[in-house]
């Protein structure tokens, strides 16, 4: 069996960790587990629940963003109006013996560099032999008498670049890999049959050539029906994002809060996608949670709202304990049809860096496009001009438990501290799922009820967590490797002086704090 990688490793910890600890379960575990989809336990939902919370604050304490909360199933036409039935598919293809089944671009994303290698000189060579006139000459059958078909095609150009580039000794890397899927074979589903057929490509999991299907349009959308009837007529989908439970009530949530364009409405819920591949945890699931903010403005003001929304939401991440260097903001190249400016927020996970939030200038796509499929018009008074127009939106998209993960990958940490081993959660106090834990030094002359009494008091006003078993200093790592930003300690000193021990997990400095003033202590350093 091939070796797991460093990051791999790292990656098998953090799942491990979540596991024993509570934070995250695979969902349906006793069954065997179902792929994509999972379970936070006491530890995670709470962090989750804070992370979200950190988000609904962000959003709505500002005055020009409102809150929603629209219902998962929408009516059908909805996703006709948002492109989702026509455009929300992923590239397939099949297995004809083994029947597994890929996206076109995971295909090329995992190839050996080899294969990859022997692609791009057939495609060159094929390329060189037309140009001569000889490939004119070969029969109808083989694998590149279609090239002609592509003399127009500008990527062939780049089959050149590509190939001289490589010569020269540039390195295959993730975007030259998604250029060759995307710009040849997916592009071209032909060519990629004829390069299959060539026996170039083989099938990842049973490793036979000439099997797989040509690529077909698979729709991540999670389909049922409502009502007892199951027909075409009632098929209906679960959400694949909440933006547009946003779009479509617009209008009522501008009447109804007498909000004013601009202004933003801002909702967090669960959406879904069949994604075919979910690996890396909790990064690409199937059932998952978003928190997304749509914020209407006047065409001409869009881009200023653009810049100045990537520059709050980078903001919002760092203020949770992001290090500047573990994100990074990559504009798109490509934009979608709607799009007038795109790009990620994106984190370094174990495996690379991967997107946590998408910020969008979407337009007035949407608007338009539901006016047109709802005939209801969704245009709104200008003030000044005396006009009527439709607002444009700039969207902020993030993951919530895509971006649980990330402060997950992001705090987890082992250190040797005086010869021992520490795992250390290092997330910020206001994500921490237990905030303090009250620990009395020993079991016995009064400390474990004056302990449990304080921590009663505090579990009010914070999640806490009282623990007598076991010496101290194992007691501490237990709370360090859950992220628990404080630890309080009765001792002997408490019975004379009513003063206790606060000790910080990162940095494991002690302060002496007079117990009356604990809660205080404690609060000014886990709100934010
Ligand atoms: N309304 C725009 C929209 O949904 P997106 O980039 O598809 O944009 C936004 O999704 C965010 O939702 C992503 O940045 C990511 O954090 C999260 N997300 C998307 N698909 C996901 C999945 N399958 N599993 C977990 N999180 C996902």
């Amino acid at each position: 069996m091939a070796q797991s990688t460093p990051s791999q490793q790292l990656l098998e910890k953090i799942v491990s960790l979540a596991k024993r600890r509570g934070f995250v379960f695979q969902s349906s575990e006793i069954y065997g587990g179902l792929n994509g989809c999972w379970d936070y336990g006491p530890l995670g939902v709470e962090m989750l629940r804070n992370l979200k919370e950190a988000w609904w604050r962000a959003m709505t304490k500002r005055g020009d963003i409102e809150g929603l909360d629209a219902s998962i199933l929408m009516h059908p036409r909805v996703w006709e109006a948002s492109g989702h039935v026509q455009n929300f598919s992923d590239p397939m293809v099949d297995c004809r013996e083994c029947k597994s089944r890929y996206r076109v671009d995971h295909l090329f994303a995992e190839m050996s560099e080899k294969k990859l290698k022997g692609i791009i000189n057939t495609l060159y060579s094929a390329l060189e032999a037309w140009e001569k006139g000889t490939i004119s000459s070969l029969q109808e059958d083989d694998p590149f008498s279609l090239l002609p078909d592509y003399e127009v095609n500008p990527y062939f150009v780049s089959i050149v670049v590509i190939k001289n580039a490589l010569d020269g000794g540039l390195k295959i890397d993730d975007d030259l890999r998604d250029q060759l899927a995307a710009n040849f074979f997916i592009a071209q589903p032909d060519l990629f049959t004829r390069v299959v057929e060539s026996g170039l490509i083989a099938c990842p999991n049973c490793g036979r050539t000439k099997t797989l299907t040509a690529p077909r349009n698979f729709n991540l959308m999670f389909e049922t029906y409502i009502g007892p009837v199951k027909d075409a007529a009632n098929a209906i989908y679960l959400r694949p994002e909440t933006a547009q439970g946003i779009f479509v009530n617009f209008l009522n949530v501008m009447q109804s809060s007498r909000q004013k364009v601009p202004f933003g409405i801002c909702q967090i819920g669960k959406s879904f996608r069949n994604e075919i591949n979910t690996k890396n945890f909790l990064f690409r699931t199937r059932e998952f949670e978003q928190m997304e903010m749509q914020f209407f403005c006047k065409a001409g003001s869009d881009d200023s709202y653009f810049e100045q929304w990537r520059e709050t939401r980078w903001n919002w991440w760092r203020s949770l304990g992001m290090p500047e260097n573990k994100l990074r903001f990559r504009p798109h190249e490509k934009l979608a049809h709607y799009a007038k400016a795109a790009g990620d927020i994106e984190f370094e996970f174990p495996f690379g860096f991967g997107e946590i939030e998408g910020i969008h200038n979407r337009t007035d796509f949407d608007l338009t496009r539901h006016q047109e499929f709802s005939g209801k018009s969704l245009q709104v008074h200008d003030e000044e001009t005396k006009e009527k127009y439709t607002p444009y939106v700039v969207e902020t998209a993030a993951g919530a438990s895509r971006g649980f993960m990330a402060f997950l990958c992001n705090g987890y940490e082992e250190e040797t501290v005086n010869g021992e081993q520490r795992v250390v959660l290092r997330l910020h106090p206001f994500l921490a799922p237990v905030k303090v834990a009250v620990l009395p030094l020993v079991n016995k002359d009064g400390m474990p009820e004056l302990a449990q009494k304080l921590e009663h008091d505090l579990r009010q006003s914070m999640k806490s967590f009282y623990d007598d078993s076991g010496a101290v200093g194992r007691r501490y790592r237990r709370m360090d490797e859950i992220g628990t930003p404080f630890a309080v300690t009765i001792d002997s000193d408490t019975l004379q002086d009513h003063t206790v021990t606060i000790r910080e997990r990162d940095s494991m400095q002690q302060v002496r704090v007079a117990m009356g003033q604990v809660k205080q202590y404690l609060s000014e350093r886990i709100l934010m």
